[in-house]
């Protein structure tokens, strides 16, 4: 039994995805979550920096005991594994467990990736995907313009602005006959309902955050790392930047409100 709690961290807001399903999946577990929303995106940002972020990130988590860390963001998943892999408690991502969804998902053997600019350009995905499964073909899209849009609360399958985006972004792998798409940026799962509107109901699409949740579920089970049953649950929430923002978007990825904490932190 390990009551320290399981740190989570993404640029921004999209690792709330996989929050929420650690709070399905592991209710009792007490959690720190750091969003680094003032620098998101990191996407669109070249792979030194991402790394460089990366290590700030993971440091906050340590320095806050916990017993876990993953790193619930595509982009750092992509560009940071190895530093994650050095770290003194078990490191996870979104990048295996995602592949391993999409590749026991699709029938017609053709994936869809979807991500940020650096996820796609790194080739995580493709590379993956092509480990479990070297007959499946890849069909990956950088949407640089999806994290803006989420950040900014902009989901709606309605609104002008998301149907552009999305349509455009989605046109390839609609043309390609995809049946699986992976979310490969864990703020995407916000906008399934307008993807599913492009893609039609029968194409699967993978979650990225939930894939990792379930992962480090499994992972801590095994290995004995839950809490002990009874001990008093906590989750604190940290941001880089206005705190309001945060809580008046998380809300729409948890479903519930929770308070942000605002850190200074010195990026040097
Ligand atoms: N949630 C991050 C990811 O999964 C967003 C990336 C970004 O900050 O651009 O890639």
């Amino acid at each position: 039994m390990d009551n320290r709690p399981i740190g989570v961290f993404d640029s921004g807001l999209g690792g709330l995805t996989a929050v929420k399903e650690l709070e399905k999946v592991l209710p009792g577990e007490s959690l720190v979550y750091f969003g680094d929303t003032g620098r998101v995106p990191y996407g669109t940002k070249g792979r030194e920096v991402i790394r460089r972020y990366a290590r700030q990130d993971m440091d906050f988590l340590l320095r806050h005991g916990v017993k876990a860390v993953l790193a619930a963001c595509g982009t750092v998943s992509s560009a940071a594994a190895d530093i994650g892999a050095g770290l003194p408690v078990p490191y996870f991502d979104v990048v295996a467990p995602t592949a391993r969804a999409a590749v026991r998902a699709t029938e017609n053997r053709r994936i869809g990736v979807l991500g940020t600019s650096a996820t796609i350009h790194s080739g995580s995905y493709v590379k993956a995907i092509g480990e479990l499964d070297g007959s499946i073909e890849v069909f990956p899209e950088a949407c640089p313009l999806f994290v803006p849009l989420v950040e900014n609360g902009c989901i709606s399958p309605e609104d002008e602005l998301v149907r552009i985006v999305v349509g455009r972004y989605l046109s390839p792998m609609r043309g390609a006959g995809v049946d699986t798409v992976i979310l490969g940026c864990t703020h995407y799962p916000l906008l399934s309902r307008a993807i599913e509107q492009v893609m039609g109901a029968k194409v699967t699409l993978i979650n990225s955050g939930r894939e990792a949740a379930h992962a480090l579920a499994a992972a801590l089970e095994e290995t004995g790392g839950l809490c002990a049953p009874g001990t008093k649950r906590r989750a604190e929430f940290y941001v880089t930047d206005a705190p309001e923002n945060f809580s008046t978007v998380a809300e729409l990825f948890l479903g519930h409100s929770v308070e942000g904490t605002r850190v200074d932190m010195t990026f040097d």
